[in-house]
């Protein structure tokens, strides 16, 4: 497949992720979000993948992203961060796309606070990667590329 028709994957990063590398190294590692994306977008080209990424600290921001990925994307990699255990808006934007999704998160959340355990995405993505740090989106990148291409 040429550059112009790959197939377009978007990876989402909810709040406080652009703060990776000062903000809780104990729990998030030393990566900062530009290493993370770099990782991302390196892993894209050896898949062929035209990757976007995008953060936002911003629940509507991160809601017209998904909507106007719709007839535009063939798969979703999404990190809500805090916005995982409560927005129903961005369940809903996520219920548009009927593609691959695969919900990433750096931290075990199920070994952490009650609060986190309850996500609002996992019973309508794909599949859910947790705890596995960066390794995470490169994995879900991985298995995006192989459905995307079945
Ligand atoms: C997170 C886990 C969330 O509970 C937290 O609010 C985050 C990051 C993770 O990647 O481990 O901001 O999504």
């Amino acid at each position: 497949m040429g550059k112009s028709n790959r197939h377009k994957i978007l990876v989402i990063h909810g709040p406080n992720l652009n703060m990776l590398g000062k903000r809780e190294p104990e729990v998030y590692g030393n990566n900062t979000l530009e290493n993370i994306n770099n990782e991302i977008s390196s892993k894209g080209s050896d898949l062929n993948l035209e990757v976007e990424t995008f953060q936002s600290n911003h629940e509507g921001a991160i809601v017209e992203k998904l909507q106007n990925a719709m007839e535009k994307v063939s798969g979703l990699i999404i990190n809500p961060a805090a916005f995982t255990h409560t927005s129903v808006a961005i369940r809903d934007a996520v219920l548009l796309l009927n593609i691959p999704i695969i919900e990433v998160h750096l931290s075990n959340i199920y070994k952490r606070e009650s609060f986190r355990h309850k996500s609002m995405l996992s019973d309508i993505v794909t599949g859910q990667i947790a705890g596995l740090g960066v390794i995470g989106y490169i994995l879900a990148l991985e298995a995006i590329s192989s459905m995307v291409k079945k």
